[in-house]
């Protein structure tokens, strides 16, 4: 079974299924957690700053039963592959396995009982492709060992904890909105994501917006450093405003100004990463309040800025998401488009008026396959709340 599907309950139906068919019992417990797109703030968040983040309709589900021994096991749909670890080994295991693993080792740190389960997982969400399929994951995990375990995480704990596994675990040294956005997304509604504060405030999307994610499907040429190597060069920026004046924390305390007299005491590349980051937060504040009212030349202008700050000045463009821009501010119906995720292909996001959606999808395949040769896969998508307990299981 992969990819979506459109009929809950026939998704549903398939996990418990494979369940039985796998394990010796029924499953008694059921999770989901959503994937997320950003609206805005492309790699402000490791820079305490802040995001516009919609939790979307594609997510990830468990189904699972306890086990009376302290071991792990489960099977992914997606993958046709298992994954099995005992709750004391503290060798990490290879492949997907390790983000389940991850969430284990760091609750049971934390001193929440953890109870070995077998279980079967689905995702919804396309790997590796800017929408957080890893986030998903630790956090529905999280979301099944309360339920296992009979006891409740404060939100911002889950979300913290699902970080802490992913940056001490898995290795990866992502910020907090992954994380966040899954934990704490909101139906119906975007989000405005404080990342120094932790909190968030809802907001609306205009009803005759409809979000479209436009994955490139184009071949990630990561080496695995650019996420680093860009975190470094902002905490380079931040560090030289810091010895200025130390009220100046990290980027998001700098303000344009104070920028424009120091920028050419900087090293080049620090100064280009510093300038995104620091236009970056002021534009989710931006499209925050040209969504609200709906203003939809603004909302061009300020998500094609981002695209363009994100190409030339933070470099994590490749020729793909050009074309895939291309094709989407050409498309009709297209409000405004941008990329989403880490950037360097994966998932852009376009808002498209809702009765233009199909026409939209439809030139953007054509546009982008017919100048890339990649055939795209582009959808509409709804905001979704976030982790919790599948309906079924409550
Ligand atoms: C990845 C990381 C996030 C964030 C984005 C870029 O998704 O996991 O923490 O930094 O990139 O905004």
């Amino acid at each position: 079974m992969n990819g979506h599907i459109e009929n809950r309950e026939q998704r549903l139906q398939s996990l418990i299924e494979a369940h039985e068919r796998e394990f010796p019992t029924s499953p008694s417990v059921g999770v989901r957690s959503p994937g997320r797109v950003d609206l805005m703030g492309s790699h402000t968040d490791y820079n305490e700053g802040f995001v516009l983040t919609l939790t979307i309709d594609r997510d990830t589900w468990i189904v699972a039963s306890p086990s009376n021994e302290d071991t792990i096991t489960l099977r992914s749909l997606n993958l046709d592959s298992t994954c099995s670890f005992a709750l004391g080994d503290t060798e990490v295991l290879d492949g997907w396995g390790r983000y389940v693993q991850a969430v284990a080792m760091t609750l049971s740190g934390a001193g929440y009982p953890i109870r070995g389960f077998h279980g079967v997982v689905h995702s919804t969400i396309p790997i590796s492709s800017g929408l957080s399929s890893s986030a998903a994951l630790e956090a529905a995990v999280a979301t099944l060992f309360e339920q296992l375990g009979d006891f409740t995480l404060d939100k911002l704990e889950k979300a913290s904890l699902c970080q802490q596994a992913e940056n001490e675990i898995v290795g990866v040294n992502c910020g907090i909105l992954d994380q966040y956005s899954s934990v704490f997304g909101e139906q119906g509604k975007a989000v405005v994501l404080d990342c120094r504060s932790l909190s968030h405030k809802a907001t609306a999307i205009p009803s005759d917006l409809r979000p479209v994610i436009c994955n490139t499907c184009a071949p990630r040429k990561l080496t695995g450093s650019e996420y680093g190597e860009r975190r470094e060069q902002c905490e380079k920026g931040a560090a030289y405003f810091n010895a200025l004046d130390s009220n100046l924390k990290t980027l998001r305390d700098v303000s344009p100004g104070i920028f424009a007299d120091h920028e050419a005491n900087l090293p080049h590349l620090v100064a280009m990463r510093s300038k995104f980051i620091i236009q970056e937060n002021a534009r989710v504040a931006e499209l925050a309040g040209a969504l609200e009212e709906n203003d939809r030349s603004r909302i061009r202008t300020i998500m094609a800025a981002s695209f363009i700050g994100a190409r030339d000045l933070f470099e994590i463009g490749v020729p793909a998401m050009q074309s895939m821009f291309d094709s989407m501010s050409s498309a009709p119906g297209c409000v405004g488009c941008r990329q989403a995720g880490a950037g360097f292909g994966g998932c852009m996001i376009a808002l498209v008026e809702s009765n233009k959606t199909s026409d939209f999808i439809d030139q953007v395949k054509d546009t982008y396959e017919r100048e890339t040769g990649i055939h795209a896969d582009v959808y509409p998508i709804r905001s979704s709340a976030g982790s919790g307990v599948l309906p079924t299981f409550r």
